[in-house]
């Protein structure tokens, strides 16, 4: 029902991993919008922790959902990584592709397209096992509490990231300010928070289920970013929007913004 916010509850209930990867994620349907929207995130995350870009120890990814392609590109730039999400069976599905159980999900054209932008596609194979081996572990998330990976604690993090998420996860452009200062307080100083939000959207199907989002406009983004305690780097406005939302004029924002250092 539009209007009416869907909590964590109801993710937990009713959020198919399946339905969610085959509405956004199945790469067999042609040049549709969510392939040409994984590709430009794709691009987006190599430029960011491609050559010359952001490294460190470790980084951890907020509300991953069922989806490792976020991560294709920091593994090769950082030691640690954490994935995280607030349902049982999102964290299920990644942990089945971690540990090559069958039935997991083949995110091997993603893969080979993360590889053919870092110049070598004949890699894939090398690069999956790469991540596997860099993923320390997947963590329970809640992005609405002060620290959203109570009860567990983790060592302040290099970086920081989050795709597709918090604006799902958010009843109000308030509780969105909220959220961005939680994963504020997972950053050392000087620590990075890499973010790609859709704007202006109101829900999502997964399946025959809605799911609402917080509309948020760009300068609603950015003040939120810079009031959290982050300095701005990049910010990257794309008119791009997926099947459901392309007559709502929606879009990307991609945003690399710098944790300030002091209190
Ligand atoms: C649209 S999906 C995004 C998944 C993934 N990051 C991607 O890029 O496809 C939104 C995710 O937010 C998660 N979520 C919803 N409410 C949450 C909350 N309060 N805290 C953390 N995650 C939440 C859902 O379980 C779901 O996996």
């Amino acid at each position: 029902m539009e209007g009416s916010f869907t909590g964590g509850d109801e993710y937990q209930k009713h959020f198919l991993p399946r339905d969610y990867l085959a509405a956004f994620y199945s790469f067999d349907s042609g040049p549709v919008p969510e392939a040409e929207m994984l590709k430009f995130n794709l691009e987006c995350l190599h430029k960011t922790f491609g050559p010359g870009g952001l490294q460190g120890d470790t980084l951890i990814d907020i509300d991953s959902g069922p989806t490792i392609y976020q991560v294709l590109a920091a593994c090769e730039s950082f030691k640690d990584i954490t994935l995280s999400d607030f349902t049982d069976r999102n964290r299920e599905e990644l942990e089945k592709w971690l540990k090559k159980e069958p039935g997991a999900y083949d995110w091997t054209p993603a893969v080979r397209f993360a590889c053919e932008l870092e110049g070598n596609s004949d890699r894939w194979r090398e690069k999956e096992e790469k991540l596997r081996a860099v993923v320390k572990r997947v963590l329970k998330c809640d992005a609405n509490l002060g620290n959203p990976l109570a009860p567990v604690v983790l060592p302040l993090a290099d970086c920081v990231l989050t795709l597709l998420a918090m604006e799902c996860a958010c009843c109000s452009l308030d509780a969105y300010r909220a959220a961005l200062r939680n994963l504020a307080s997972l950053l050392k100083p000087g620590g990075h928070l890499v973010t790609i939000v859709t704007l202006r959207l109101k829900s999502y199907m997964v399946g025959k289920r809605q799911f609402s989002c917080v509309p948020l406009e760009k300068e609603e983004v950015e003040q939120a970013v810079l009031d959290a305690g982050f300095d701005i780097e990049q910010l990257l406005h794309s008119p791009r929007s997926y099947t459901v939302s392309l007559a709502a004029n929606t879009g990307l924002c991609f945003i690399v913004a710098r944790k300030r250092p002091g209190p």
